[in-house]
């Protein structure tokens, strides 16, 4: 029996656009899409989708069984802001729904498990540029503590029960087709929403608030590779440093007003600006380029390009 992929959290920034593209290399009916709320058109329409939530053992176990799923992608999260305003909830959510999954595997009912961390993993004590793989980490978010543990968690499975679980720490992502909720790097999406229909964007991070970030097809890239690899190839099994891009919201106008001369910033930071303070401003990633081959396409220039393209 092939492939049959579960996607938890198919209605968000990742989840929308990974189930299109898996689906599109594996077949419509081989991706089972899911989420506690309906997803776009394009997923609804394409192929099957379940009303599923994250944090119920049960309601996953079933659909597991239903549709004879192989492997799952769990997106299903609370970022980094919205955790900050509901801490239990946040950590409740995130590690749940992580060990629901861990457990369907360590059970044998599932082969492979994808499971992203962040660049929230690390914190202020953590160095700020070309952060390390293996680095001081002591997250002092939320959602930074949950993904960090939930990498403490991840390895611990591989190594008791054999678990095959992938991860990346994802960067900031940068998409036009799905709006991300609830992070700090989420002004460089809204950014280009408002600099098309108003001009100006009042920032709500400092201008030089420099942050690891990636245009969504690099991420949907690096996650079907890693999810590719040879289990040999994997010798991580925490999760990998993954970078792209590094800029400032500074930077980014100036990018943007290449296209659009008159745009204009300015900068109100609030309490995500101490979120942001405690990442890293960029991120060596020479481990998952050595191991499993990654390598990122797309430039800030180009990245402005489509994004304005597409939003138009
Ligand atoms: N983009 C995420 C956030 O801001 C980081 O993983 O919360």
């Amino acid at each position: 029996m092939g492939k049959r992929i579960l996607i938890i959290g198919a209605s968000g920034q990742i989840g929308n656009e990974l189930t299109m593209y898996l689906r599109n290399m594996y077949g419509n009916q081989k991706v089972i899409a899911s989420d506690i709320r309906e997803a776009s058109d394009a997923v609804m329409e394409s192929g099957p989708f379940e009303i599923l939530d994250a944090m119920d053992y049960n309601a996953i176990e079933k659909i597991v069984t239903r549709y004879e799923i192989t492997d799952v992608y769990l997106m299903a999260a609370m970022l980094s802001a919205t955790a900050e305003k509901f801490p239990m909830k946040g950590w409740d959510l995130n590690m749940t729904s992580l060990f629901n999954v861990l457990n369907l595997a360590k059970e044998n009912k599932i082969k492979k498990i994808f499971w992203p961390s962040s660049i929230a993993v690390f914190g202020p004590t953590t160095p700020k540029t070309n952060t390390a793989q293996h680095t001081v980490m002591e997250p002092s978010t939320v959602y930074g503590i949950s993904k960090q543990t939930g990498e403490r968690w991840c390895e611990y499975y591989h190594n008791r029960y054999g678990v095959d679980v992938r991860s990346i720490r994802y960067p900031g992502l940068i998409s036009y087709k799905t709006l991300p909720g609830g992070g700090t790097t989420d002004y460089a999406v809204d950014i280009y929403h408002k600099a098309l229909k108003d001009k100006s964007y009042s920032c709500f991070l400092g201008a030089k608030t420099t942050l690891p970030m990636m245009f969504m097809d690099d991420a949907i890239r690096a996650t079907t590779k890693i999810m590719l690899a040879a289990p040999q190839e994997i010798k991580i099994r925490n999760a990998y440093n993954l970078a792209a891009l590094s800029f400032n919201p500074e930077e980014l106008a100036i990018s943007i007003q290449k296209h659009i001369p008159d745009f204009t910033i300015e900068y109100e930071p609030d309490f995500r600006q101490a979120i942001a303070d405690s990442w890293p401003a960029s991120i060596d990633d020479s481990q998952a380029r050595k191991d499993w081959g990654w390598k990122h396409e797309v430039s800030l220039d180009q990245m402005t390009e489509v994004m304005i393209d597409n939003l138009k």
